[in-house]
Parts: structure tokens; C-alpha cells; sequence
């Protein structure tokens, strides 16, 4: 058994989303969805066994390693109690947790940080349950979309069928299949105001929600083959449309959720402004304000030029699909 584990893991950008779910509590998402793993917006997690006593959790910053605010560390707790039930052992951990990236800011930094802590308590306790369990464990720290950041490259993560289901999601083209980069505009660092987990709940009020629901089936396929074929062009415009309603969904719910800041939207027409000079590129969001903007690699020195350059944009960050989860040498705590 070994007495300590580190494991990088990495955000992921959604190119179809979720949003949605049949059971809050397990985080089965109501619609399947595809994404696509970074590379430089991780996660990493320290878990070490202990004698006895308690959990002991920290939060790795510039500041070092220091006690979170209960918000923070109740998820991991949670999570914890679970992996324990889980692996039927009577143990008790020490975590250090780090992000690379403002965190509660529209950048995945749960799924990161849970898909990491997950493969650390995995690591350290021995066990090696599989691909498929591996994102359905991670998948039941209620941030569904850490199923997804277990993987490298394109990722979809369908709908659970019947039963008891796992629910995992699974690769579907490997990082090296095509080297997309994703350039972050972020125009907000300060967590946001309405959790997903809350907006997930709150979709099916919104009148658009069915409407979606008989979008999707044909989304997936064009998304699929876009992938497939390796078609900005085909995938650019689904993209758009994603994330346009997704924000739909959020600001018609009841109550209604807004994401946006004017800066997102100041980030929105460069993006138009960029394909009218002929630079293909194309904005998704998640639930947050910034703007994540895809484009082949020969696009993004121009995408980078033209986001730094809006006053709303407090920082670009180069990003692009990525090899999934490692493990480190080096040690947070
Ligand atoms: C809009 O419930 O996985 O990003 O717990 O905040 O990571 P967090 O969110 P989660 O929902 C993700 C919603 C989304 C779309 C997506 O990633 O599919």
C-alpha cells in the first residue's frame, strides 16, 4: 500500500452540455454529453493515509497549505466518506489540493480537483477498479463532469440506461487524434454566484429545456462526426449554440440564473469579429462568464492577440486538448 499519492488531473471544456439531472444526489445527468480535456487548467491532489483521527483538509495556494472554508472542504468531506464506503476500508486521509486556475470561476475547477482527488484515494488505497469506475466514482462527488476528466482527448459521457447504473463516461479519440486549442477568456475570477448543481435542478423550469431535449440527438451526431472528421467547420456552429442555450435555459429558469458579464459578451463579438478576417474560431461557456474559444492551432496566436486586447479580459489563458490524469513525484503536502 503506498502511504502517499499525487495525481494531476485536468479540466475539460464541454462541446455538448450537461444540464440537467435525473438524481441531483448521484449526479445522473438528464442528456449525454462531449468534451474535450485541457491540457494547462489542472487540478492536483495530495491524499495520504493516516494512523487515525480525523480527515485533515488543505488548500495548496501562494499562500500555502491552509485550512479551506467549509463551502470547500464539506464537498471533499463528503467525498471521502463516500470513497471510504465504497472501498470498505476503515481509513482515514490527509489532502492537499491545488488548482491552476481561479477556481469557481466557469473552469471546471470541480471537476479537475474531484477527478484528482478520486485517482489519489484510488492510488493510495491500492485499488484499480477499471476505467469505467474509476469516472463513476469520480462522477459521484455531485460534480457530474468530473466523469469526464479521468479521460484524456474527446470524451462523451451518455446517459445511464436502468438500474443501478455506473454511469461512467468513456474516451472517444484520443489527444494526438486533433491538437484543438481552447483560449480562455477570463473576464471573472470571483466563484460564482449560483452553483451548477443548482442550475441543473432549476433547467426543466425553464421553457426551453424540453425544446433542447429534441436538439440534442442530432447535435451529438454532428458533434461526433465533426470529431470524427476532425471539422472545425462542422463543429464550430454547434458549439455556439451549446453554449448559447445553455445560458438560455439558465436566464429563463425559475429563478432565473445570469452567468453573463459585459465583458462575455464584448468577448462574443471578437469572436465574430475574428471569423469576419477569415480566423476560424469558435465560443463555448460553462456555467460562469468567461468564454473558452476553440480554434486550430494556426488560429491562436490571432484569438490570443485579439482577446488580450478587450478591456473586460483580465487574462488569456492557452489552453488545448490534453493527455488526461498523471501521477506526480512531488508532493503538496
Ligand atoms: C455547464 O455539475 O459537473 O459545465 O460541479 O461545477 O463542475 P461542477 O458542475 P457539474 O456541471 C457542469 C455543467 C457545465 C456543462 C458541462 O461541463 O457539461
Amino acid at each position: 500500500m503506498r502511504a502517499r499519492s499525487t495525481v494531476q488531473a485536468p479540466a475539460n471544456i464541454a462541446f455538448i452540455k450537461y444540464w440537467g439531472t435525473t438524481a441531483p444526489e448521484r449526479a445522473l445527468p438528464a442528456n449525454p454529453s462531449i468534451s474535450m480535456t485541457l491540457r494547462e487548467c489542472v487540478s492536483r491532489c495530495t491524499v495520504e493515509l493516516r494512523d487515525g483521527g480525523e480527515d485533515e483538509i488543505l488548500l495548496v495556494d501562494d499562500e500555502g497549505p491552509h485550512v479551506p472554508p467549509p463551502a470547500f472542504s464539506d464537498r471533499i468531506q463528503a467525498h471521502l466518506d463516500r470513497l471510504r464506503e465504497w472501498a470498505g476500508r476503515e481509513v482515514r486521509f490527509r489532502v492537499g489540493t491545488q488548482n491552476s486556475f481561479p477556481a469557481g470561476a466557469g473552469l471546471a475547477s470541480s471537476a479537475s480537483g474531484f477527478a484528482a482527488l478520486t485517482l489519489a484515494v484510488l492510488r493510495v488505497l491500492d485499488l484499480d477498479p477499471g476505467p469505467a469506475q474509476r469516472s463513476a466514482l469520480a462522477r459521484r462527488s455531485g460534480s457530474g463532469s468530473a466523469a469526464r476528466s479521468v479521460f484524456g482527448g474527446f470524451v462523451r459521457w451518455p446517459v445511464a440506461d436502468a438500474g443501478p447504473a455506473i454511469a461512467p463516461a468513456a474516451p472517444i479519440a484520443g489527444p494526438d487524434h486533433w491538437p484543438l486549442r481552447d483560449i480562455i477568456a477570463v473576464v471573472e475570477t470571483e466563484p460564482k454566484a449560483v452553483s451548477s448543481l443548482e442550475g441543473h435542478q432549476r433547467a426543466p423550469g425553464s421553457p426551453h429545456y424540453a425544446r433542447r431535449q429534441t436538439l440534442l440527438p442530432e447535435r451529438l451526431e454532428v458533434v461526433g462526426t465533426a470529431i470524427r472528421e476532425r471539422s472545425l467547420d462542422r463543429l464550430g456552429p454547434v458549439l455556439e449554440e451549446e453554449a448559447v442555450e445553455l445560458h438560455l435555459i439558465a436566464m429563463s429558469s425559475r429563478p432565473p440564473i445570469f452567468y453573463w458579464r459585459p465583458a462575455t459578451l464584448a468577448v462574443l463579438e471578437a469572436v465574430r469579429g475574428l471569423r469576419e478576417d477569415g480566423v476560424a474560431a469558435y465560443f463555448t461557456m460553462d456555467a460562469g462568464a468567461n468564454v473558452h474559444v476553440v480554434c486550430e492551432p494556426a488560429e491562436a496566436a490571432a484569438v490570443v492577440e485579439r482577446l488580450a486586447a478587450l478591456p473586460g479580459v483580465r487574462r488569456v489563458i492557452r489552453d488545448g486538448v490534453g493527455p488526461g490524469p498523471i501521477e506526480l513525484d512531488t508532493h503538496l503536502i
